[in-house]
């Protein structure tokens, strides 16, 4: 395989194994997609990412990280997200929207402004914000109301008429959040849930929201159409999720519809020691995809065009998914196909510049 290699899931046609991770833009107002984020994705887009990810899209206004993040929670929001989605497709990328809840993460500061603190009602934040369990990510976090079971009900339902939207806007791929010490991953931690009813306890309890946020965002979702998971395949903490745990949800949600596990890291707790380095996170991804027979993603500090090259090339991992180097460099693609020796469509408009 190689990184330029073009590639099919279900009905999609994706043209290169380049995606642009999820990343908050804190631009929206209600939830709205606008201009910046028209730009934004699409220059990426143009720069030849093969799937472009908009960033977690709340498919409540409780669920979202701050008061400024996009929202996917209401009909109103479909046309502004249809306009993005027909720029990315008219310029060969795959659109896609990963569906998010903050749970105890929810109302906090853009990192411009109080960056992960509490917003205060009177500045746009939001009480109660809710988890699995009635305890913050820290001390001085909000502190969480544990959420029913008609509460955790009502939060299924909206990621399915999220995905629902989704596909009005046209999107073709969705992405299950279930990283970074969000509402999902607060269910499927043993250092967070402790719940003793049907939702907490065992691995099997642990995941069951999981499990059924991906089967009504399943009855949604075309089958035509790609679904994958973003999870945080290491707490990287003594006690909390494990490697071992990820394979095993992998193969779980596999038969249910989950086309690739996104194999991000870390978040439940702020006091992770992570390795931070080149592509830490990608040997998750390769045991994922080794052990549990499903594509992955690597995702992680992946910077250089001989690295994803090499991940993609020694079989680590099925795609990469770039963050900050695309910040720093929205034609990473073009260039990393130069690097490479690799021939790819350039944007028309562009052709002049070809390397
Ligand atoms: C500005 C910014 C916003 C982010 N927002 C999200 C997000 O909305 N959803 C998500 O799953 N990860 C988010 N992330 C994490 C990235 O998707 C990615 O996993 C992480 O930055 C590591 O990749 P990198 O080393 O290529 O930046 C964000 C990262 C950055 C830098």
């Amino acid at each position: 395989m190689n990184l330029f290699d073009s590639f099919q899931i279900r009905d999609i046609s994706f043209r290169n194994r380049i995606a642009v991770s999820p990343m908050c833009e804190y631009s929206s107002e209600d939830g709205f997609a606008n201009d910046w984020h028209l730009v934004h994705l699409g220059a990426r887009a143009v720069g030849g990412a093969g799937t472009v990810l908009t960033e977690a899209n709340a498919v409540v206004p409780e669920g979202r990280i701050s008061p400024s993040d996009l929202g996917i929670w209401k009909d109103a929001h479909v046309e502004n997200l249809g306009r993005v989605v027909r720029f990315l497709r008219q310029h060969g990328a795959v659109a896609g929207t990963q569906l998010a809840h903050a749970g105890f993460k929810a109302s906090t500061g853009v990192p411009w402004r109080n960056h992960g603190a509490p917003v205060p009602i009177a500045e746009g934040g939001w009480r109660p914000i809710y988890s699995s369990t009635a305890k913050g990510f820290t001390p001085e976090s909000i502190q969480p109301e544990a959420l029913t079971p008609e509460g955790i009900a009502r939060i299924t339902h909206a990621f399915a008429e999220g995905a629902r939207r989704a596909l009005e806007a046209g999107f073709e791929l969705v992405e299950i959040h279930g990283a970074h010490g969000y509402l999902i991953h607060q269910f499927l931690s043993p250092l967070v849930n402790t719940r003793t009813d049907q939702y907490g306890g065992s691995f099997e309890n642990r995941t069951r929201i999981l499990r059924e946020i991906i089967e009504a965002v399943r009855k949604v979702w075309p089958e035509r159409l790609s679904l994958w998971l973003r999870i945080s395949a290491s707490d990287w903490t003594e006690g909390g999720w494990t490697i071992e745990d990820s394979i095993a949800l992998a193969r779980q949600v596999k038969p249910l519809g989950v086309d690739l596990i996104d194999s991000s890291s870390g978040g439940i707790v702020p006091t992770a020691r992570i390795p931070l380095g080149p592509g830490y996170q990608t040997p998750f991804a390769e045991r994922i995809r080794r052990e549990a027979g499903i594509l992955t993603g690597a995702v992680g500090m992946i910077t250089a065009p001989e690295q994803a090259q090499h991940i993609i090339g020694t079989g680590q991992a099925d795609i990469v998914l770039l963050a900050r180097e695309l910040l720093r460099e929205p034609y990473w693609p073009l260039r990393a196909a130069h690097v490479l020796k690799q021939q790819i469509a350039w944007p028309k408009q562009y052709e002049r510049a070809r390397f």
